[in-house]
């Protein structure tokens, strides 16, 4: 699956290090193997993360992978990458034509944004909300709904806990609302925080959505991030293709604080691979090459 470069990124080659034959894979434009998704609702344990350096002899030394398959220097100079990116300005807005492309993929954020007009091909009903939200937003892309409820019923099955979604999908226009009420109420610097400008956020891909439970009433609150339930969602949402997209440490390059609430689905490979790596979805990309 080819994808277009952007110029905020720069291509450098990525070497992908195979643990078990210690043979180089040089990888420059190919997709990472997170494929469509379509239809394909994650069963638990089904992603297939490489080992880390620990479990592979012979591989001390200035090239020896140091997590799945990058090495240290590679990480550092991803995030260095990832860190400058986030300064530059925003590139012209995604249509149909430059989202299609990226697939699971697809970044957006402040740099990369989305038209006005742009609405994902298809959207799902999602079965599991807080029924006080917008029903407006209850939609995600077919994979990614699938996916979210596969994650609720193993919340449920495995440990006892609910898990909802509180929005989904949001429209350009319903973004739009959101941001001119958190900028009446914070001023513009503070909202930009944790709320996305119009065109600029996840929630318009269909791909992300925020979620809670009745252990914190069903709110967004960093609480959230340390109950069992967002505890579970942490450690687990990375099997059915999520990822937290907005990490602690992560908003030197997000450019949002963090939001234990907010899932982005990637699709199961990637998910576990960015889980493990702990980093950015922005890190990862430029790991790729992308
Ligand atoms: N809260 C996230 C950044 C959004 O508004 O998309
Ligand atoms: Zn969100």
């Amino acid at each position: 699956m080819a994808i277009a470069m952007r110029n905020t990124r720069k291509h450098s080659g990525i070497v992908f290090v195979s643990l078990i034959l210690a043979a180089i894979l040089i990888i420059t434009s190919a997709g990472c193997g997170s494929g469509s998704g379509s239809g394909g609702t994650p069963e638990g344990g089904t992603a297939a993360p490489v080992s880390t350096d620990a479990e592979q002899p012979g591989t001390d030394g200035p090239e020896a992978p140091a997590e799945e398959g990058f090495t240290a220097e590679q990480l550092a100079a991803a995030h260095e990458q990832a860190l400058a990116n986030a300064k530059m300005d925003a590139q012209p807005a995604m249509g149909q034509a430059e989202v299609a492309p990226q697939g699971l993929l697809l970044l957006v954020n402040k740099q990369h944004p989305l038209q006005s007009d742009y609405v994902p091909a298809e959207l799902k009903d999602i079965k599991y909300y807080a029924s006080d939200r917008s029903a407006s937003t209850r939609y995600m892309v077919p994979a990614a709904a699938d996916a979210f409820h596969a994650l609720c019923e193993a919340a449920k099955e495995e440990a006892g806990y609910t898990i909802v979604m509180t929005t989904a999908y949001r429209s350009y226009g319903f973004q739009q609302i959101l941001w001119n009420n958190y900028v009446n109420k914070d001023g513009e610097a503070a909202a930009s925080r944790y709320s996305a400008r119009p065109g600029t956020s996840e929630h318009q891909t269909g791909l992300a959505t925020d979620i809670s439970a009745p252990s914190v009433n069903y709110r967004l609150t960093n609480e959230f991030g340390g109950t069992p339930e967002g505890q579970w969602v942490a450690e687990n949402a990375h099997r059915f293709g999520f990822i937290l997209r907005f990490t602690k440490d992560g908003e030197p390059i997000t450019g949002y604080i963090y939001e234990p609430w907010h899932i982005r689905y990637v699709g199961p490979e990637t998910a576990a691979e960015i889980h493990a790596l702990g980093i950015t979805l922005e890190e990862y990309l430029i790991l790729l090459g992308r």
